[in-house]
């Protein structure tokens, strides 16, 4: 029995395969293996014998049986080792498949990177503010209390109440204006920012989508006039549209918060579908704009007896659309990856202060 023991133990020791652990296992302790055997004869022999003998092949099939079970796992284990190593993958390497196509900067950010960049010539920094506003900084700041007309002009979306009693709610900024005043409690006067941002009305057509970007445009000091007004619009124009001659004609009109205010049009032609600015007999209204309100001025922490200036809000999708010839603005946020590619601009075409880009 100690031969067997012997035998056996050291064949396991050995075995390099799972294939080959498994002949001995058939050999040793299989239905006809040489314990088997051994268990056979247990009948021809003496009682006595039997009680010694018995129990001493048990425990060397028990022995047999728990160190192949050890090999077998530790061949699996080996097994395992070598597969990683020599099975390896470099995720850092590039593709092998088409060549990577890089991704294309959004016309609405092309333009607000260029509009940003004429008006930080002229000395506008840039303002932010919330795009939730509470219904004081988009309404009652502005000049437009509860129940005056033009809040109905505005299509609001109203967010659910936080609390029962918070009344009015929230709301979806409907224009950047609000910023205006957030600007000017921030920083006093003088002052002179431009906020472009995201802006939200429940419209859609065309040249309507419920989301879409306005930039404002602040400036307040001792003695602004409509005069500087105007040479601003007419300054950014030309560098916006890359053109030499711009004129424009303001339009007496009324906002809340300005007075006086005026629409802005822009002289252009439209010659085979295709715009130009500066020539021709039509007029485009480009923008509102207007003399900050007094009660405006007081909103924001500033005393109008001392100070005065201008504000303008302008639609950066619509400037977008006129500038790049993008026929329809639903397009822009339909995330359609061809839109995107044939609108788009490259990430290395760089606004410039003096209008346009630089490759
Ligand atoms: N807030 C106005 C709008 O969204 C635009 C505007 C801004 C007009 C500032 C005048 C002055 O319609």
């Amino acid at each position: 029995m100690d031969d067997l023991r012997e035998k056996y133990l050291s064949a396991i020791a050995e075995a390099a395969e799972e294939t080959a652990l498994e002949t001995l296992r058939v050999q040793a302790v299989g239905k006809k293996g040489e314990i088997k055997l051994k268990m056979r004869e247990l009948g021809k022999m003496t009682p006595e014998e039997r009680q010694v003998a018995g129990p001493k092949l048990n425990a060397l099939k028990d022995e047999i049986n728990s160190a192949l079970a050890a090999k077998k796992s530790a061949l699996a284990d080996a097994a395992l080792e070598e597969r990683l190593r020599s099975e390896w993958l470099d995720v850092t390497l590039p593709g092998r498949g088409s060549a990577r196509r890089g991704g294309t900067i959004h016309p609405v950010s092309q333009v607000t990177e260029e509009v940003t960049a004429i008006f930080a010539d002229m000395g506008f920094a840039v303002a932010e503010g919330p795009q939730i506003e509470s219904d004081w900084y988009n309404f009652d700041a502005l000049n437009i209390p509860p129940h005056h007309p033009a809040r109905q002009e505005h299509d609001t979306f109203f967010m659910h109440r936080a609390a029962e009693d918070e009344r009015p709610p929230h709301v979806l900024r409907t224009h950047t204006s609000p910023v205006q005043i957030r600007a000017m409690q921030a920083q006093g006067a003088p002052i002179r920012v431009i906020a472009p941002g995201r802006v939200y009305r429940a419209d859609y057509d065309q040249t309507h989508t419920p989301m879409f970007h306005q930039v404002e445009g602040l400036a307040i000091d001792r003695d602004i006039s409509m005069a500087h007004l105007k040479w601003v619009l007419e300054e950014f124009c030309r560098a916006y549209f890359e053109v030499d001659k711009v004129e424009l004609r303001f339009r007496a009109s009324h906002f809340p918060f300005t007075e006086p205010s005026a629409e802005v049009d822009l002289r252009c032609s439209w010659q085979g579908g295709q715009l130009k600015v500066g020539e021709g007999d039509d007029w485009m209204e480009i923008l509102g704009s207007g003399m900050v309100h007094p009660k405006v001025l007081q909103a924001g922490g500033i005393d109008p007896a001392e100070w005065q200036g201008f504000a303008f809000g302008l639609g950066i999708d619509r400037i977008a659309m006129l500038k790049y010839g993008i026929p329809d603005l639903r397009a822009f946020f339909d995330s359609d990856l061809r839109w995107l590619r044939h609108y788009g601009f490259s990430a290395l075409d760089v606004p410039t202060v003096q209008g346009g880009l630089s490759r």
